[in-house]
């Protein structure tokens, strides 16, 4: 068989005016839908519920983005039932037939990429061409999943003379999907599709901020013809349907993306046997980081300020790749503060809809006053170079940079998640690598550099799942930086790389003496 080439989707230029005058009508009719209701999807029906919650744009919270139906634990068992009942046939249909679901999947987002976009910056804030970039990745990952899946198929020949030895995969049975808001379409896209090419039945409960894009991907897999059963759409509180799932005694694979402290807490509560159960589960955990960026003193600091302003301030701080930590070396430090400072005060903070929007929203309450009070504690830590102003009536945090940051001050070593950056002052580079892996976490990390020594040595040293050299240190395509962390940035293997379906599913070996 001729191997199936993955590419990746283009994002859109918006630099045509046509694309923005799509972008534009896309959000008018997404407008026009808002406060619909969403309902779980359990055995292919949507089905009513008892609780209800809204949610809401957070650059604007009076705006109800729709009315979510949320799961009770009874549907969360039927769910599970309907799930296991349709397990038989999803694990024997052909591995052509899942990927072909996954390829049309693809196309209908590409379809609706304008669309998507526009939930995605209604409900979760993020400006226009991140959300557009997000699109593309949640196309990426059905593409290249399929792409993989139909690789993994062929298994493996180990035959000698007298005896046939086969290698080949099977699915584990049923995946539940625990997905996170700030990715709320590609993150979710991406643990969802993996679990079902792979031939397991899936549950997905997204973050309740991003219920109504979960149902939108729902629509999709659903017009892309997934079997009644085989995914279920089950939106309910993390606290009480999350956990009910993970301790079910039928699940076999818990897919989380989320905070350090329920990745943990999930990875626990798998680990002990329910009575009945004949399995362990397998839990993939991507949890959160404190990334830093190295500026050494030979860095071009053009391209390291703008680097870290991205990395920095991108979807206002709010992904597990985004920069939190600078770490510059003493003889440019004042020079980079400086320019750091004065090219983040250009961003402006706003409605996520808005064109020039550069610093969106955060997503909600609870996260705006979490940040303030990390600032607050900042404050009485470090020295504040800039705080920016914000706009009222939606969840807004203007950018805010520290300076002179000791290394283990809370605002240096606990995620925060915010537009919130923290400048630690380094005497050499030995120095700044060990502040940099100084933390509990190892997700991303960058330096700006153009001594061969120091890019050597980052590269042995720098304790991350993703390193980047010389640009921005968010943004991981798909099939290019396949991408995750260890240490207690997560357990598991990257998303987008070459070794992410293994997880979801079991290997076996057939030997026949022949
Ligand atoms: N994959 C995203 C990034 O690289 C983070 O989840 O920015």
């Amino acid at each position: 068989k001729t191997a199936v080439k993955f590419v990746g989707a283009a994002d859109t230029d918006y630099a045509e005016e046509e694309s923005r005058k799509e972008s534009q009508q896309a959000l008018q009719t997404v407008r026009h839908q808002l406060g619909k209701t969403y309902l779980p999807l359990i055995n292919g029906e949507y089905v009513n519920t008892q609780e209800m919650i809204n949610s809401v744009n957070p650059s604007n919270y009076t705006e109800v983005v729709g009315k979510i139906g949320l799961l009770s634990i009874e549907q969360a068992e039927q769910a599970m039932q309907a799930a296991k009942a349709a397990f038989p046939s999803w694990r024997t249909t052909p591995v052509k037939q899942r990927a072909g679901i996954l390829y049309k999947a693809a196309d209908l987002m590409e379809q609706r990429r304008a669309e998507l976009a526009a939930w995605i910056v209604l409900e979760v804030g993020k400006p226009v061409r991140e959300a557009d970039a997000e699109v593309s990745e949640a196309i990426d990952f059905c593409r290249y999943y399929a792409v993989e899946m139909e690789r993994l198929e062929q298994g493996y020949n180990y035959d000698v003379a007298g005896e046939t030895n086969r290698y080949i995969y099977q699915p584990r049975g049923i995946a539940v999907v625990i997905s996170p808001w700030n990715f709320p379409l590609a993150i979710a896209t991406g643990m969802t599709v993996a679990a079902l090419v792979a031939g397991n039945c899936t549950l997905l409960k997204p973050a309740e901020t991003s219920s109504v894009i979960a149902a939108k991907l729902t629509e999709v897999l659903v017009d892309a013809g997934i079997p009644k059963g085989v995914f279920q759409y089950i939106p309910g509180k993390g606290s009480q349907v999350g956990a009910y799932l993970v301790n079910h005694v039928d699940t076999h694979v818990i897919a989380f993306t989320g905070s350090q402290e329920v990745g943990c807490r999930i990875y626990a509560e798998a680990a002990n046997l329910k009575p009945g159960q004949k399995h362990m589960k397998r839990v993939i955990a991507e949890m959160g980081g404190k990334n830093a960026i190295i500026v050494d003193e030979s860095a071009d600091l053009d391209q390291a300020v703008i680097g870290v302003v991205q990395s920095a301030f991108g979807y206002s701080g709010q992904k597990c790749s985004a920069c939190s930590r600078v770490i510059v070396h003493t003889a440019i430090y004042d020079s980079f503060v400086r320019r750091f400072t004065e090219a983040t005060k250009s961003l402006n903070v706003g409605a996520a809809e808005l064109p020039g929007t550069k610093v969106g929203p955060v997503i909600d309450a609870n996260a705006r006053d979490r940040i303030r009070e990390y600032i607050e504690k900042g404050k009485t830590e470090a020295k504040v170079a800039l705080e920016m102003p914000a706009p009222e009536n939606g969840y807004f945090i203007g950018p805010v940079i520290f300076t002179d940051v000791s290394p283990n001050a809370v605002i240096a070593q606990q995620e925060i998640f915010g537009p919130v950056v923290a400048v630690i002052k380094a005497n050499n580079f030995q120095e700044a690598l060990s502040i940099a892996n100084g933390t509990n976490y190892a997700l991303t990390g960058g330096l700006y550099s153009r001594t061969p020594s120091h890019i050597q040595k980052a590269q042995e040293d720098f304790e991350v799942g993703n390193l980047y050299i010389n640009r921005t240190i968010t943004g991981a395509i798909v099939a290019r930086q396949p991408f995750g962390g260890f240490k207690l940035s997560g357990v598991g293997s990257k998303a987008g790389g070459p070794d992410y379906l293994l997880q979801f599913l079991e290997p076996r070996t057939i030997t026949e003496n022949i």
